[in-house]
Parts: structure tokens; C-alpha cells; sequence
């Protein structure tokens, strides 16, 4: 059995820098056209300066491939000037609540602050990506943020709002509600729950932010894929660290699922007897919410075995050691 892709997207993807990034850039432009890169960087990438040299060295560890990294801005308050000379490199601009997650330090503490910036995105019709969590307890963040997204879609009717990387069913029913928002969605809260991170025994590589949620939550977030959502798209939030960072006290947030997505996907899709949907939620779907080009890029996705390494270079990935029934070829 074999599947064709045109153009597959990651809309949320961590590459880090230095050799970081060499090690796993390579692993996402293999199987994806492009990719919507964070910039959350030890620096945050936060002025055109920054983001030009971070999508040199991005081009550079990637010049085999057939990939475009679509770059984004980490949010602060900036000017109508800074903002016309980045629109024609950027895909749109990226806000953390401060100190939610990984380097988020310096990003927002208060919404109604940002609003002289988000009226320049709207009128500017720059897209605004949202890590949408509050600072409560941590099940409750996400649903707690709702509201903040509420009052922006409301006070910015024309601004392309994006809430990144949703977990719960009341995060699918705000999308449900309110057509000029879009949302991404990850593989791994498609696939796992709370139980599966902290359930038995403490499982460091599938901690993440936001944390998985219930079984309830991660159905609604299936049907809502499987159904075709037609403002949801898929956007890995694949995030490495090293393992060092990852098994000590304190572990840091983030999954790297990178190298498994598409089979992953693929395997999900077919269990689900609805792999005519994938097309449209690892592309068409993206490309028709921003306004993308073609990127000129097939991948075929066969049913075939093949078992995921334990780790690449410093990284534990998403199914470490388990075998894939799909594998993903240009
Ligand atoms: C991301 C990271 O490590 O950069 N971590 C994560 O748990 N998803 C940051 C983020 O997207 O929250
Ligand atoms: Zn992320």
C-alpha cells in the first residue's frame, strides 16, 4: 500500500541551533516541504537581524533538501516600521505567556499591553500564533486561556489568530465556535494522555508543554482531526533536548517526534479508516488558512517496517525502539 503527499507542512516545529539543529533539521526536511519554525531560541529570535541570520544557518545544515522554513518572530511590542521590513520574511509572529515554557522568559504579561501590536498585525494582516496557556494549575492552563483568546478575536476581528499546539475538547469547541481562528494540533496529544507521562512510571520524554490531557480530551481532539476540522492542521511541536536535560530533576519540557510524524500519521489515519483526510490536515488545510504557495514537494508514505532508532545523536525521540508500520520516502 503506498500514499502520496503533496506538499506535507509541520505548522509548530522547535530546530534549535548549533548542533542541535544540524542533528535534527535533517530529520523534518526529509519528510516535510516546510516547516513553521519557533523562535524560541537561548536568544529569542525577536528582530529581522536575528531571524535573517537564524534562517541562514536553518538554510545551511538543510541545503540537501527540498525544505522551506517558514520563520516566525518572537512576540514583543514592535513598531509599524520593524514590522513592514519583517512581513515579507515572516510567516507571523509567535506569543509566550512569560515564563509558561521552554525560554519563554521574556515573553507577554499582559494581553492588553500587546494591543498596539496586535492592531498592527491585524492591519498589517500578520498572522498571530499563540502558545495559549494561563499560569494556574497546569490541567487547567490551556482552558483557562480560552478566554484570553476570546477577547482577542473579539477586539481584533481581522487579525488571523492561531491557537498552537491544542490538548483540550474545550479548546476544539472555542475553534468550533469561532471561523476566523485556526488551530494546530500535535501527533503526540493525537496519541497519548496524562496517564501515559506520569500514570506509572515517569516517563521524562513524553513531558511536554502543554501536558497531555484526559482520554476525553484526546478524543475530541481525534474526531475533531478525523473528521477533516477544516481550520485544525497538524503542527508536531516537535521539540528535542538532550538527554542530559531530559533524565535529571527538572526535566525539560518537549517532545521530538520530528523523524516519526508522517509514519505515525499515516499508521493513525489508516487505523481510523480515514486516510483521505490526511492530505488536507498535514497540508491543504495550512495552505488554504495562510494563503500558501506550492511547494513542489511529493512524499510517498509505504507500508512498510522499519524500527525508530533509540536515539539520534543526543535525542530520545517520540517511539524510540518501536517498530513503524509506515515509512516515509521522497
Ligand atoms: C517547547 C520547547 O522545548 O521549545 N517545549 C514543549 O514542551 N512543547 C516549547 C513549546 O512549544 O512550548
Ligand atoms: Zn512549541
Amino acid at each position: 500500500m503506498e500514499l502520496l503527499l503533496t506538499d506535507p507542512l509541520d505548522m509548530h516545529l522547535h530546530l534549535r541551533e548549533g548542533e542541535m539543529l544540524r542533528t535534527v533539521a535533517p530529520l523534518s526536511a526529509k519528510d516535510f516541504a516546510a516547516g513553521v519554525i519557533m523562535p524560541n531560541l537561548q536568544q529569542p529570535v525577536d528582530s529581522l537581524v536575528r531571524l535573517l541570520a537564524y534562517r541562514d544557518e536553518v538554510g545551511k545544515a538543510l541545503s540537501q533538501y527540498l525544505f522551506t522554513p517558514l520563520m516566525t518572530l518572537f512576540f514583543k511590542n514592535y513598531s509599524e516600521k520593524e514590522l513592514l521590513e519583517a512581513r515579507p520574511h515572516i510567516l507571523g509572529i509567535k506569543l509566550y505567556p512569560a515564563g509558561i515554557t521552554t525560554q519563554s522568559e521574556s515573553g507577554v504579561r499582559d494581553i492588553r499591553g500587546a494591543y498596539k501590536t496586535f492592531e498592527l498585525l491585524e492591519e498589517l494582516r500578520i498572522p498571530l500564533l499563540v502558545h495559549g496557556e494561563s499560569n494556574g494549575f497546569v490541567m487547567d492552563r490551556e482552558r483557562e486561556f480560552i478566554s484570553v483568546y476570546q477577547q482577542v478575536a473579539r477586539d481584533f476581528p481581522q487579525l488571523h489568530l492561531i491557537m498552537e499546539h491544542i490538548t483540550t475538547a474545550d479548546a476544539v469547541r472555542f475553534l468550533d465556535s469561532s471561523d476566523k481562528v485556526s488551530a494546530t494540533v500535535t501527533l503526540h496529544h493525537l496519541l497519548i494522555t496524562l496517564d501515559d507521562v506520569a500514570g506509572n512510571m515517569l516517563e521524562p520524554d513524553l513531558f511536554c508543554k502543554p501536558i497531555a490531557k484526559t482520554p476525553h480530551d484526546r478524543e475530541t481532539l481525534r474526531q475533531a482531526v478525523f473528521s477533516g476540522h477544516p481550520r485544525l492542521m497538524f503542527g508536531s511541536d516537535s521539540a528535542p533536548h538532550p538527554r542530559h536535560k531530559k533524565e535529571c530533576c527538572g526535566c525539560a519540557a518537549g517532545i521530538f517526534s520530528a523523524p516519526v510524524a508522517l509514519p505515525l500519521l499515516a499508521q493513525m489515519f489508516e487505523e481510523q479508516g480515514c486516510l483521505d483526510k490526511l492530505q488536507g490536515f498535514v497540508s491543504d488545510i495550512a495552505k488554504q488558512r495562510y494563503g500558501l504557495p506550492e511547494f513542489g514537494k511529493t512524499v510517498r508514505l509505504s507500508k512498510e517496517n522499519w524500527k525508530v532508532p533509540e536515539l539520534y545523536d543526543t535525542v530520545r525521540p517520540f517511539y524510540a525502539g518501536q517498530t513503524l508500520q509506515w515509512t516515509a520516502t521522497i
